[in-house]
């Protein structure tokens, strides 16, 4: 005997009871943040995260609703006072945009629409393929190439790197594995290539050590020599190379490879040339700089950022691939709840999970989309110059001031120094300028990041913030000419650190 149905309950959802009132909280929302970002330049760059708040932050998972004013009060006391700081004037650490109010604004729209961009005829697939259109234009890459917007820099990296292994390795590399290969692939990269290179030649399969790092010369550019040697050593000794990445604006520096001479270089070894233009990609927008980048459009993919150094919020990185079909290769699968259809929602040849690990994809589009049609592409353009100029501007003040030092070349926006009190070891100079920094930070007013080069620890400041200004520059030097001297002194002999 079948039991009694349940009763039907009311159906509940989880719109709004109160459109209107939920309306108005909207409306302040966006009044606050728009006061936040107007006033910006009063608050300080970076302040800790309050014990109180970190124990908060700890509390059980909410098992019942609470009304959402009083969930954005929450936010409003709790994590809006303690952000990273990215997005203030004197923000220049590791390589950290700062974003756009219309950027903000477009992430709310894309998520107000909610598309799934992994598939399907909809409109926003043909923004995206529009957008993937406008950056082959704006670098000038070939137009016949496939794209792909990612999470950034990394996943992009990833993206390109495993298209060029499966169309190099010989065999069919999805069906058989890495571990099919007769030879260990081997792929190359300067000592400056970014972490992201070796974490994805382990996730490819082929392991950290495949990537074989070349050595730099002064200018921190991989030498062109070393990797000639290395890639006859290698093939001697039974390896197989089958990939070196170029760097278009290393991290630690801003150095550029010599992209046109590893292009050339890729062509004659038949080798896969793929460029990691996280940073340095952008430099194609500015006339002034364009050449430095020379080559990269003869990359058989390429790996951009658009967090970093084209200001859009995280997250918009992209990978461009330019055989179409080698990409489409390396990921596509077609079950049959994905197959196609002759029309429909189904329809339409914009699937952009094609071409890379995610199925169900994010709006990232439309806040590119709608940023490059507010600014254009000439002010990108000029931004890149300004910021440059910026960082040369610092380069200035450095080399003014005798007790700063810089630690290496800053050809373009990245630059390396650090306070050089007299009569102390490199070890002592690295504790002061890492208390220095840390002083700095908690002072909320800059905040650079450092690096080690060559043994040395160093300040690193890396501009690719549309708010700073010249002044902002003149108060970082001041500040750690203040902290240095602060600290010179705890290493007094009398102190008893020295
Ligand atoms: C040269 C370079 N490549 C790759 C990356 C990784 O980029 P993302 O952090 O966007 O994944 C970075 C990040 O700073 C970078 O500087």
């Amino acid at each position: 005997m079948q039991p009694d149905p349940k009763p039907l309950l009311p159906e509940e959802g989880l719109d709004p009871q109160d459109w209107s009132a939920m309306r108005s909280l909207g409306h302040r929302m966006v009044d606050d943040i728009f006061d936040y970002w107007q006033s910006i330049r009063d608050r300080p760059v970076w302040q800790p995260t309050p014990a109180t708040v970190k124990a908060k932050l700890e509390l059980p998972l909410p098992l019942e609703p609470q009304a959402p004013e009083l969930v954005y009060q929450d936010f409003r006391e709790n994590i809006l006072p303690y952000p990273m700081g990215n997005i203030h004037p004197r923000f220049w650490g590791w390589v950290i945009g700062t974003g756009t109010p219309l950027g903000a604004l477009a992430e709310f729209l894309g998520a107000a629409l909610n598309p799934n961009m992994g598939g399907g005829d909809h409109v926003g697939n043909y923004v995206e393929a529009q957008v993937i259109e406008w950056i082959k234009q704006m670098l000038a890459y070939p137009a016949s190439a496939s794209g792909l917007l990612v999470s950034g820099a990394s996943e992009a990296n990833l993206n390109g790197l495993t298209v060029a292994r499966d169309s190099l390795a010989g065999f069919d590399v999805r069906s058989k594995g890495v571990q099919s290969s007769p030879k260990r692939m081997v792929l190359y990269g300067s000592s400056e290539v970014h972490s992201c290179i070796e974490r994805a030649a382990d996730i490819l399969g082929l392991g950290c050590e495949a990537l074989h790092l070349i050595p730099i010369n002064q200018n921190y550019e991989m030498d062109l020599r070393a990797l000639k040697e290395a890639i006859a050593a290698d093939r001697r000794a039974g390896f197989q190379p089958f990939c070196v990445v170029g760097t278009a604006g290393t991290v630690n520096t801003g150095a550029i490879d010599d992209l046109q001479a590893l292009a050339d270089l890729c062509q004659g070894e038949q080798l896969w040339f793929h460029v990691d233009g996280a940073i340095g990609s952008v430099l194609a927008l500015s006339p002034d700089q364009r050449d430095r980048v020379r080559g990269m459009q003869r990359a058989d993919s390429l790996a951009l950022d658009l967090h970093k150094w084209m200001y859009i919020p995280y997250e918009a990185g992209c990978s461009l691939v330019a055989n179409r079909e080698a990409h489409r290769r390396a990921f596509a699968e077609h079950p049959d709840y994905l197959a196609r259809a002759r029309g429909g929602l189904a329809g339409g040849t914009n699937w952009f999970s094609d071409y890379g690990v995610q199925l169900s994809r994010g709006f990232r589009a439309l806040k590119v989309w709608m940023s490059f049609k507010e600014h254009g592409i000439h002010k990108y353009g000029r931004m890149v110059d300004q910021n440059i100029a910026q960082a040369q501007y610092l380069v200035r003040l450095i080399e003014q001031s005798p007790q700063l030092e810089l630690l290496a070349p800053a050809p373009i926006n990245i630059v390396c120094f650090r306070y050089k009190a007299t009569g102390l070891d490199v070890a002592e100079l690295n504790k002061l300028n890492q208390d220095l920094l840390v002083n700095l930070h908690e002072s909320g007013l800059a905040a650079p990041t450092y690096t080690t080069l060559n043994g040395m620890y160093a300040l690193r400041v890396a501009n690719v913030n549309q708010r700073s200004r010249r002044e902002d520059f003149d108060l970082l030097v001041e500040a750690v000419l203040r902290l240095g001297r602060e600290l010179e002194k705890e290493f007094e002999p009398s102190s008893g650190v020295r």
